[in-house]
């Protein structure tokens, strides 16, 4: 069984809690916030008072927010007290990691560290034993709806594999085109958590895509 963490970039906003809610029920694990600072990523999303919003809402959902943002470091706090309970953040930003993921355990949130399809998995090997999740992003970070890229799925074999060496349990989650075609690859080269935006809240039926993803 895959752990499903539904990006809700993709919801309607319109009608954004009853969307976090219908996952919820399919059995989405998480929900997956995706912020977006046009910065360090060339688009905008949404941001803290929108989490506190759904937080206040949805008190037991667990939510995945990933800061595709260039200062992480300076938002973790106001990310964790709006409802955040696992921050990821990007390898690539411009704050230390170090700092980043003392920061975020020091909020009393899990640690998530993640990178672009340009960076080598060997540039997380340092900081594995501090991660509760390492997230392997599967197109550029800054858009819903993009192609799957075959080339994180080296990524997640070589870090499964590491994990296993090392005796760590960190979660491997993967972000960007996963859908029913190319969930399988996902899972089958490790992946535990599958984030899905489009393919969930584009479906016709997103509840029975949770599901089917779920079941994999
Ligand atoms: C991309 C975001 C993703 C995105 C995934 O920058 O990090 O979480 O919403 O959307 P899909 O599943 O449509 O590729
Ligand atoms: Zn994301």
């Amino acid at each position: 069984m895959a752990i499903i963490s539904p990006s809700i970039l993709s919801a309607d906003f319109c009608r954004l809690a009853e969307d976090c809610r219908l996952v919820l029920d399919a059995g989405a694990a998480m929900l997956h916030f995706d912020v977006m600072d046009g910065h360090f990523v060339p688009n905008i999303s949404f941001g803290v008072p929108v989490l506190a919003s759904l937080h206040r809402g949805m008190p037991s959902a667990f939510f995945d927010v990933h800061l595709m943002i260039s200062h992480p470091l300076a938002y973790v706090d106001a990310f964790a007290k709006a409802g955040a309970d696992l921050v990821n953040f990007h390898l690539e930003s411009e704050d230390e990691p170090g700092a980043v993921l003392a920061a975020i355990r020091a909020a009393g949130c899990k640690t998530g560290m993640t990178i672009k399809p340009g960076t080598p998995a060997e540039a997380l090997l340092p900081w594995l034993d501090q991660l509760d999740l390492v997230l392997v992003m599967s197109v550029e970070p800054g858009f819903g709806g993009q192609k799957f890229q075959a080339s994180a799925l080296y990524k997640l074999e070589a870090l499964k594999k590491e994990r296993e060496a090392r005796g760590l349990s960190f979660l491997l989650e993967v972000d960007g085109g996963v859908n029913a075609e190319t969930a399988p690859f996902c899972v089958e080269a490790g992946a535990d958590v599958l984030v899905a935006g489009s393919a969930v809240f584009a479906a016709a039926d997103p509840a029975a895509e949770v599901r089917a993803l779920a079941a994999l």
